[in-house]
Order: C-alpha cells, then structure tokens, then sequence
C-alpha cells in the first residue's frame, strides 16, 4: 500500500501534467527519453505480460466482406459470419462496408490537425466535463486510474438521444470531416445492428427500435511515439460498455489487442477496413449469446496512431432507460443471466470508476 505523501505526491504530478492542457503530445514534443512516472505501470504488470509475449499465435480477427448485404444469399452468409464472430471473438473488421475511402482518411487526417495545433487553440476544448458535447483531454480517468495512460482524446457527442451536437461546437479544423465521417458510420450501424438482430434470430429493425443506434459518440484517439512504450499503456485493458463499437485505426502503426483465450491478438490495420466490436450491453441484451471481449491499445515507439471510435450507448440522456436480457431469448433451459440495468445508473457507475478497475458486467450477473 502506497503511504499517504506517495500519493499525493503523485496527485501533484496528476495535476501538473492536467494544467498544461498540452496532453501527452505535449511531453512528447519536448523530446523525452524517460517516460515521466505517472505513465509507469505497475512492475507486476509489466513482468506477467513479458511472459505473453512469449506465446506467439497465429490467429487473427475475422474479416468480414460487406458487399451486397442487400441480396438475400450473400446476406445469410454474412449473419453467419457475424453471428460466429459476435459469440467467440466479439470483434471482426468489415471491408467494403460503404464508407468511401476518402472519408475514412478525411477524418484521420482532422483529428491529426487537431491534435497538432497550436495548444492555445486546443486548450478551449480541455475539459472532464462529460456533460458537453465537445471535449478533449488526456486519459479521461486520468486521477482515478492506476496509471494515466499514454494519449490524448477529442469526445464528440453526436446524438446523444435528446439533443444533437451543434457544428458550430466543433473545432473548425475537424469540423467538415468528423461530421462527414459521422452521418456514414451511423448508417454503417444501422447495417450491422439488422446484421445482429438477424443473428439472434429477431427481426432485421429490433435492436435499432430498442434505440441501441442512440448515444452516438466519436471518441478521436491520438497515439504519440513514446520513449519506452514497454512501460507504458496506450489504453488500458477494458470491454465497451454501449452496445456497439465501430473503430477505424489508421494504416500506419498497429497497436491495438483483443484479449483472445487468454491471449493478446493484434488487430492489424486492413486497407479501407473497419473494426467492429459488441459491448458489454449488447452482451447483457443477448443474454450472453454475443461477447463483449476485453481490449486495449499499447503504446508505440513510432507514432502517431491515430483512431476514431463510434460508440452506440443507447440514449444515455434518457435516464429511465431500462435494459435486460431480450425476452425472446429467454427460455426455461436458457434462463436470464444477467440482471436488467437502468442506463443512466450503468453509466454513472462506469464514469466513477477507473477504467482499470471496472468490472462491466460482473456486476450485473444473476
Ligand atoms: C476504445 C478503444 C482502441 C483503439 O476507445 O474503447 O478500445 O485502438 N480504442 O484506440
Ligand atoms: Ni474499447
């Protein structure tokens, strides 16, 4: 245990960090070698995933082709592909899902711009405030977490069920292309949220009438380089808590894992391609049938990585909301295993606590 000067010492540097609105771009930039202590994990942390590595596997995330989901042959193999990786890996990328190249670059490219201007410019938007609409700041749990993490993030809240982001709140640089981005992945959702239903044999429109396409939310993720990225996390091990993650990562550094059989898998970057991924309450709504994997990004020597991931959360403004296992797949040999939740109580309980120290659904079985 820690003693009390320790931590607040620590708190200190927390703090320090936070005040300069610079993010970890900025410590980056000053050309460090030593990666500053609060990004340091645990030692013990450190040396169990030494022994992982170790471990090499040959298996890989599947890769789904999207191409004429609309002609009824084509679309029972692709339910079938899915329906197979949604209940053993909960992730699969998609290729050729609609959203032109361009797009996919444009929004990259935005978030880069961002996150390179001047810090004067990007200091408007730094705030904990997980109220506003627009926001950026470095590791959001950054003094609730064990260790801060090594990146910075621009939240955007599209839709959040009640109230629809303004462009103006935008920052101009990204203003164009992360709206641009946003219309097509949330059509994207709506194809793989059919896709889903047909998968947990309901009909093509039931997750989407359950409102599983609200709460719409680009998390804009900027990976620098980093000095010793063995030491440190780029993000650290959690599952999604919404229903559903659209991730787009950009070509030219990996960097993010699935946990896989104990294992952790590299999700490599595929040209045009998208990651996709189920949430812990999509995992509650399938009453277990659908998994939501535990995943991470680790830092780099090279950088920057940058992703952008779409969160459907469900109309998290709606705070009666009340989510459970789907009652059409509850049946006497397949009972409920979890309990049903009431979104804004779910939320409000993940955004308490560390990402490091959250336990998503263990808290919700029966
Ligand atoms: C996330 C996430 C992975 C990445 O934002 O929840 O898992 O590669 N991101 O940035
Ligand atoms: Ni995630």
């Amino acid at each position: 245990m820690a003693d009390s000067s320790a931590i607040d010492e620590r708190i200190e540097m927390l703090k320090a960090f936070d005040d300069t609105k610079a993010g970890v771009k900025g410590l980056n930039d000053a050309g460090l070698f030593k990666l500053p202590e609060i990004f340091v994990r645990p030692p013990e942390e450190v040396a169990a995933e030494l022994k992982h590595e170790k471990a090499q596997v040959q298996v890989e995330v599947p890769v789904i082709d999207l191409s004429s989901v609309d002609d009824a042959g084509r679309r029972k193999q692709i339910v079938e592909q899915v329906r197979s990786a949604a209940e053993t890996w909960g992730f699969f990328q998609v290729v050729n899902h609609g959203i032109p190249l361009s797009v996919l670059d444009g929004v990259i490219d935005g978030v880069r711009s961002f996150i390179h201007q001047d810090v004067d410019e990007k200091k408007k938007y730094y705030s904990r405030d997980v109220t506003r609409t627009v926001l950026y700041n470095s590791s959001y749990d950054l003094f609730e977490s064990k260790t801060a993490s090594w990146r910075d993030t621009l939240s955007i809240s599209v839709n959040s069920g009640s109230h629809l982001l303004h462009p103006m709140d935008l920052p101009a640089v990204c203003r164009y292309s992360t709206l641009e981005y946003s219309k097509h992945v949330e059509k994207l959702g709506k194809i793989v949220l059919g896709i889903l239903s047909e998968a947990l044999g309901l009909q093509t429109d039931f997750l989407e009438n359950m409102e599983c396409l609200k709460g719409h939310r680009l998390h804009c993720h900027y990976y620098p380089a980093c000095p010793e990225p063995e030491l440190a996390i780029g993000l650290t091990k959690h599952s999604d808590t919404g229903f559903l993650t659209i991730l787009l990562q950009n070509q030219l550094v990996s960097g993010l894992q699935v946990l896989y059989d104990g294992r952790w898998i590299d999700i490599q970057p595929v040209e045009g391609g998208l990651v996709i991924n189920i949430g812990d309450l999509l995992q509650l709504a399938s009453n277990g049938k659908f998994r939501s994997s535990e995943h991470r990004a680790i830092a780099n020597r090279t950088g920057p990585r940058i992703s952008v991931g779409c969160f459907f959360s469900g109309p998290v403004t709606n705070s009666n909301k009340i989510y459970g296992p789907i009652d059409q797949l509850i049946t006497q040999e397949n009972p409920a295993v979890y309990k049903e939740i009431v979104l804004s109580e779910y939320l409000k309980k993940f955004l308490s606590t560390g990402l490091d120290n959250y336990c998503a659904l263990d808290y919700y079985k029966l």
